[in-house]
């Protein structure tokens, strides 16, 4: 896969994880076209690049508008990677909380309306533009896609059944899209990231010091180093798993080898 030359759609590409995604794809020559919900963020992201990246507002749990995207992308050039980092915090709360009551159904449907099925509807509508291309090597190589999960997929916490659930999902699905894309040259991985220092944690009502504490409690159960992840050391990740033609239907950790403790709050 050579990045120069390739077009490349990331979702939450303007923010976070995403963002230093883009960037850096834009730095190996890419064409990228940064997929997000927030407009503002999107704008102001956007303006510091040229004609090598374009801010497009979607939805990703929209068909009608990864459609259009997935069209702007393939009005660029060869559409060859797609790398899913678009997703959302999800308020914790426990299955059965005081009173006791049931988990609010609606907030775990979000969670996987918009973490999981978000994240399939994209692949899908990438992978079918990648399909219709011709391939870019000799094995009928069309495409790379990266998704992201969490370690949560794997050791979610109290109160974050939801959130663990739909990234669980992601990391269930990365396997069976190997397999079935495989009949059109396209590979499948997923990272599930710990720990990195970006704005999903600034959610809800919680003050900075708050926010700082719980971050804090979180890099508590890295091994080495014990300090958050910086977004670049995502993204030259996601590249290698794109570039490398040897990778293909695997869930990679990055974590400092993390593994979360079973209550953010002891
Ligand atoms: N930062 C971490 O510590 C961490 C840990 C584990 C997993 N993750 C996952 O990494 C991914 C990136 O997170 P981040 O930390 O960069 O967060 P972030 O909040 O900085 O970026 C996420 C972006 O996704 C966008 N987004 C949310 N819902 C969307 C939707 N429906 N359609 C389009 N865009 C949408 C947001 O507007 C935001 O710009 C997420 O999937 C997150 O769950 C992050």
């Amino acid at each position: 896969m050579n990045i120069k030359g390739s077009v490349a759609i990331v979702t939450g590409g303007v923010s976070g994880l995403g963002a230093a995604t883009s960037r850096l794809l834009v730095e190996r020559g890419a064409r990228v076209v940064a997929v997000d919900l927030n407009a503002r963020q999107g704008e102001s992201f956007a303006a510091q690049f040229g004609d090598e990246l374009l801010f497009f507002n979607a939805n990703i749990a929209d068909e009608a508008e990864i459609r259009a995207a997935v069209d702007l992308a393939a009005s660029l050039g060869p559409l060859r990677i797609c790398i899913n980092c678009a997703g959302m915090a999800v308020p914790p709360a426990r299955t059965v909380g005081r009173g006791p009551t049931p988990y609010p159904l609606d907030r775990f449907r979000m969670a996987v309306e918009v973490n999981l099925i978000g994240t399939f509807n994209v692949t899908r509508l990438a992978a079918t533009q990648m399909a219709l291309q011709e391939p870019y090597d000799a094995h009928g190589s069309r495409g790379a896609i990266v998704n992201v999960g969490s370690v949560a997929a794997c050791d979610g916490q109290t109160g974050q059944v939801a959130y663990a659930a739909a990234k669980a999902g992601i990391a269930g699905m990365t396997l069976p899209l190997a397999r079935d894309l495989s009949a059109v040259g396209i590979r499948v991985c997923t990272i599930l990231p710990g720990t990195f220092e970006t704005p999903i944690y600034q959610y809800g009502a919680w003050t900075q010091e708050q926010i700082l504490d719980f971050k804090n409690k979180l890099i508590a159960d890295n091994v080495h180093p014990k300090r958050m992840g910086d977004p670049r050391e995502f993204a030259t990740l996601a590249l290698e798993l794109i570039q490398n033609e040897f990778m293909n239907g695997e869930t990679i950790r990055i974590d400092a080898a993390s593994r979360m403790r079973a209550n953010p709050n002891q």
